[in-house]
Formats: C-alpha cells, sequence, structure tokens
C-alpha cells in the first residue's frame, strides 16, 4: 500500500508522465491491466490558463482516477493559475515537474532547468502549493540534479527539504540528471540515500523513477532503495501487461511475472487502445500517434520485424484493422519481449 496524501494505493506502482504517449487512451489502458495509479504527461501552465485545446486535452474521462495532473511553468502567478484550473477539473493529484530535460525557451528556466535555478525552483513549489491548498495533495517530480557536480547535488537537497517544508504529500525522483536526459543508468544509489535521509518524514511518500523494464524491476528498485513507490516510464510504452506481471509478482505467482501476452490478448489491447484514441483524438491524429504505439507493440509478436513494418504504414482505423487482421488472428507462442530502449530522441510534449 503506498498513500499519497489521502489517496491509497494498492500496489506500489504506476504509471509515469510520458509526454507523447501517456494520453487517457493510454492510462485506460494501463488500469485495465492493473495500474493503479496514473500521471499524465507535463502540461504547460500557459497553455491551460489560455483555454482551448490545451484545456480540452486536460479533461478527465470518470474512470481515470486516481490521478495526478502534472505541470510545468516558469512562472509562480502562471503554475498556481494553472494548478487552481486543474483541481476545477477534478484531478486527484497535481504534480509539479522539475524534471523535463528540455531546454530552456527563451531564457525561461522550467521543468529540469529549475534545478539549477533552486531559488525560483522554490518560488514556484511555494506559489503552487498555496494555490492548491487543501483542495488535493501536491507533489513533485524531480532529477536527481543538473549533472554530477556537488552544487547540483546541493541544489537537489535545498530543493527537496523545502518541498518537505511546504507539506507535499510526495515526490518521485529520477535518478538520472537534467544532463543525461535518457541516457546512461539511472543511479539508484541516489534513490537509497535519499531514502535513508529522508525516508522518516510523516506523511512524505519518496518515489522513484528510471530503469523499470519488466516487472521485476520494480521490486528490485523497492529491495535496493527503499522507495515507497515506483513509476513505470518506457518499460510499459506498449506494454501495458508489465502492470498484470507486477500484480502477480505481488501475489507470488512466479509463473505469471513471466508470462507473455497472447495473440489474442495482444490483439484485444491494439483494438481498445486505437479505438479510445480515436475517441480522443478523432481518426487522423489517431492513426498518426499509433504508429510509434504499434512499434512498440510489434516486439511481443513472433514476427515482429514484419507486424512494426506494417504498422510504420498505419494511417486510419481500417489499416490499424487490416494489420490486426493480417497478424493477430492465428495463435502463435509468445515469449516475454525485451521492452528496453534508450533511446533518447524523447521530449516534453507540451513544448514541441
Ligand atoms: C517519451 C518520454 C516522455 C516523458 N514525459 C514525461 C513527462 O511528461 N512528465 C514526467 O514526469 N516525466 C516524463 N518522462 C520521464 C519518465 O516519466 C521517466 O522518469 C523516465 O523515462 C525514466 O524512467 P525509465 O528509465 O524507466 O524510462 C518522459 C520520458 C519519456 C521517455
Amino acid at each position: 500500500m503506498v498513500s499519497i496524501g489521502k489517496h491509497t494505493l494498492d500496489a506500489p506502482f504506476f504509471q509515469a508522465g510520458l509526454a507523447g504517449y501517456s494520453d487517457a487512451a493510454m492510462r485506460l489502458v494501463a488500469r485495465r491491466h492493473g495500474a493503479p495509479y496514473c500521471v499524465t504527461e507535463a502540461m504547460l501552465d500557459q497553455f491551460l490558463i489560455r483555454g482551448g485545446k490545451g484545456l480540452a486535452a486536460a479533461e478527465l474521462d470518470g474512470a481515470d482516477h486516481p490521478i495526478a495532473g502534472q505541470l510545468m511553468g516558469s512562472h509562480p502567478d502562471e503554475i498556481a493559475e494553472g494548478a487552481k484550473i486543474l483541481v476545477g477539473l477534478g484531478y486527484d493529484v497535481l504534480d509539479v515537474n522539475l524534471a523535463c530535460p528540455v531546454k530552456k525557451i527563451r531564457k525561461k528556466a522550467r521543468g529540469g532547468h529549475l534545478m539549477q535555478a533552486p531559488d525560483e525552483a522554490v518560488a514556484i513549489l511555494d506559489a503552487f502549493r498555496q494555490a492548491v491548498g487543501d483542495d488535493a495533495p501536491c507533489t513533485v517530480k524531480l532529477r536527481r540534479g543538473t549533472d554530477d557536480s556537488a552544487e547540483a547535488t546541493a541544489n537537489f537537497h535545498r530543493i527537496f527539504e523545502k518541498v518537505i517544508e511546504l507539506g507535499y504529500a510526495g515526490a518521485t525522483v529520477h535518478g538520472r540528471s537534467v544532463e543525461q536526459k535518457y541516457i546512461g543508468p539511472s543511479r539508484w544509489s541516489f534513490l537509497r540515500d535519499l531514502v535513508a535521509t529522508y525516508g522518516g518524514t510523516p506523511n512524505f511518500t519518496i518515489m522513484g523513477s528510471g530503469d523499470i523494464w519488466e516487472a521485476a524491476d520494480i521490486f528490485r528498485m523497492i529491495d535496493e532503495t527503499g522507495v515507497a513507490g515506483v513509476s513505470v516510464a518506457r518499460g510499459c510504452i506498449g506494454n501495458p501487461w508489465i502492470f498484470r506481471q507486477a500484480r502477480a509478482y505481488m501475489a507470488g505467482d512466479v509463473e505469471g511475472v513471466r508470462r507473455a501476452p497472447t495473440i489474442a490478448e495482444q490483439r484485444e489491447v491494439l483494438r481498445d487502445h486505437f479505438e479510445l484514441s480515436v475517441g480522443l483524438h478523432g481518426e487522423k491524429k489517431a492513426g498518426m500517434m499509433m504508429r510509434k504505439f504499434g512499434i512498440k507493440f510489434s516486439r511481443h509478436h513472433p514476427r515482429g520485424d514484419a507486424v512494426k513494418d506494417a504498422f510504420i504504414k498505419v494511417k486510419n482505423l481500417a489499416d490499424w484493422h487490416a494489420v490486426l487482421d493480417a497478424f493477430y488472428i492465428d495463435d502463435a507462442p509468445t515469449v516475454l519481449a525485451d521492452m528496453r530502449d534508450e533511446s533518447s530522441n524523447v521530449a516534453c510534449a507540451a513544448v514541441q
């Protein structure tokens, strides 16, 4: 059990914010497979304030709870206004992003780049927390620092101590530096030391992120670092079964942990995910978005390369169903896919 303020999760893992992926469609599929909690991708405060598409994208489906709405911004007043909008939309938890490594725009620091400007970071955290008040628990997502310097570590701790002092309910720490982006290992020893230092803080939950590729990694991170909860990120793109496997792990079902999705299970998820995506985005945008999911999903298929090539050509729902009819009708033995993907070509969608 993991507590985030007044919310209790019945499993110590959740689906991370993943810009360009973790929309309501991906979240609902993850929940059906056992994810007890999801975080949205980082939303830019200004997009919400301006209304229109940015605001419409933040609206929630009734089944999509509990959920954290994640905000990113550069100015205390704006992030406070954005936070109030998310509270009004019914988000259960409000999360500040101090982790996105995409370069600052027009010299305005935000996301992970605030880690090198602790005064600005604290002003943002303070304004956000004040704006939310007792309406919902607040959390923060941080990197372990800007880089490997002693100054970066000192800045981290200054910010982290303030997070606790301001009454945040928890923090998820990604064990890579901002400079690392998504390359190289997540430093789990940093998480372990963090838990040793701050782990006894009442009503404050420390969660970890980085290098969770299969269900067993979730529990290895908990064992090795002592974090209370684990954020599942690249390991769940095209792989909602990681949550089912993690539930099996908790139940002591050793076979279940290693059970690969059957072709029929894959077909069902591919169909549902695309239909949910069409409902959210319309057929054209869903077609573009689902291509990158298809590429990841193809790793579970015994004829993965051919399936991947077919998904790359998908433009609409009919094309998608044609791939399902060509490759996902006959049962065939499947093996657990390796979902490791250390590509660094990722960005926070809000700033693309
Ligand atoms: C494509 C992509 C988009 C991401 N977008 C967000 C985001 O919007 N908010 C966030 O907190 N983290 C975001 N992250 C970071 C992940 O949540 C996670 O911390 C990171 O990928 C490390 O975990 P992993 O090594 O297990 O993938 C993103 C990561 C990727 C790969």
